[in-house]
């Protein structure tokens, strides 16, 4: 694991004075890939064009593990950063340690309460307060593709698991790798997770990830989950260890292999390589019914002095506008948390996952993301997912994993 670190607080930032307090922020985040780097920079321009000065802590490494170990040795050395990329739980988890700033004023002069989904608005609050700021919706629950090599293979987008699995056959067959993978936990926690929502039904997935229901983590069901990813170890390459998902992304691009697992994060680097949705990737959910969300937000963490104070306010405001919201999006692969900005300019997968998260919502398959942080705590995640990438890396039978997912959930509360 990489993490990078830059600059401590500046001089400036010190004795800046109340009256001339000018919006300062130092901001944690891991949006480090080339579709996230643009990205996070719409964030960066809004903030310069109002008169802030942005740091940046970038710290490189997908789904943010290297982040979060950063944060805490900044919190722990009593020099927060002013704004950190955090999401779920884990919100709430800092709060209780008492060191998140309370982003309230800006959340009600703003009215953010009329313009989120309660189920979004939730996750942003503790206690009453408001003390994150969200950014977009991401899907989890996605199959990309390489729509030439699906052609010239005679392969439909697979809608069940033994589809993925008839086509993915065919394509090892014919010397292309079925399946873009990275070898890094979080990975292999994305890909399960997609399995299970398919293998257990909606409601199968909340009793296991979000109930932490004994019985279902050690179901049959389950067995078949981990029966589902032995089937797709055989399909990723040889190389799969440690590499990073926008470089199994980019194979999809260019063809060595045919499919990924992965949030919409990817879409976004499929869009920063110029691709076309539809003409040169496919998108589609995997097979099952159900939609995992992962929310970005930011929360603001208590900091010293008038300028930083005036950064936090600036930056709540310009992650919740409007104008923020839609174009952050359109390079990040996500839609607007917002249900008031117009997705005219939005692609067909956008267009797709808008319309599955409120049919979702509306016939309670609306799910968090275990694997991104939405739905447990720290603990809780952590120890589901030492089991899955166990089992991924060695030929642990399902029925032992089972049992140690089960073990491992009981240990960790
Ligand atoms: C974050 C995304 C990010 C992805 C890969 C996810 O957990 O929510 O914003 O692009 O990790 O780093």
């Amino acid at each position: 694991m990489k993490s990078v670190f830059y600059g401590a607080v500046s001089a400036t930032a010190l004795i800046a004075s109340a009256a001339y307090a000018e919006p300062q922020a130092e901001v944690l985040h891991w949006w480090t890939s080339g579709g996230e780097a643009k990205s996070v920079a719409v964030l960066q321009e809004e903030f310069a064009s109002k008169g802030g000065t942005w740091t940046d802590m970038p710290v490189a490494g997908g789904g943010g593990d290297a982040a979060m170990t950063a944060l805490r040795a900044r919190v722990l050395s009593g020099n927060a950063p002013t704004a950190v990329q955090l999401k779920g739980p884990a919100i709430q988890e800092w709060y209780e340690e008492g060191v998140l700033a309370d982003i309230s004023a800006v959340a009600e002069a703003q009215g953010w309460a009329d313009v989120l989904p309660a189920s979004i608005a939730g996750h942003m609050k503790c206690e009453g307060t408001w003390c994150a700021a969200p950014v977009n919706v991401h899907r989890v629950d996605w199959i990309w593709a390489n729509a030439d090599v699906l052609e010239a293979n005679g392969i439909e987008m697979p809608t069940t698991w033994d589809e993925f699995n008839a086509a993915a056959a065919k394509l090892q067959a014919a010397g292309v790798i079925p399946l873009a993978h990275g070898g890094q936990a979080w990975q292999d926690a994305t890909v399960f997770e997609a399995v299970a929502l398919g293998i257990l039904g909606p409601d199968g997935f909340r009793k296991a990830f979000v109930d932490l229901d004994m019985d279902t983590l050690k179901s049959d069901e389950m067995k078949a989950v981990f029966d589902q990813m032995r089937t797709m170890r055989g399909y990723v390459d040889e190389n799969f260890s440690g590499r990073d998902w926008n470089l199994a992304t980019a194979m999809v691009m260019n063809g060595e292999a045919a499919f990924q697992i992965m949030g919409d994060w990817a879409k976004g680097e499929f869009m920063a390589a110029g691709k076309v949705p539809g003409e040169d990737f496919l998108c589609a959910s995997v097979p099952g019914d159900g939609f995992l969300y992962n929310v970005d937000s930011f929360a603001m963490f208590n900091v010293d002095g008038d300028d930083k104070k005036a950064g936090q306010d600036l930056l709540a405001e310009l992650i919740v506008g409007q104008n923020f919201q839609k174009v952050f999006n359109l390079n990040k692969g996500s839609i607007p948390a917002r249900i008031d900005v117009p997705l005219d300019e939005f692609d067909s997968c956008a267009h797709l996952s808008a319309k599955d998260m409120s049919e979702s919502s509306d016939n309670g398959s609306l799910l968090p993301s275990y694997a991104h942080g939405m739905a447990l705590r720290g603990a809780q995640s952590g120890a589901i997912t030492d089991v899955v990438t166990a089992h991924f890396n060695s030929d642990m039978s399902s029925d032992e994993a089972v049992n140690m997912l089960a073990d491992a959930v009981a240990n960790s509360m």
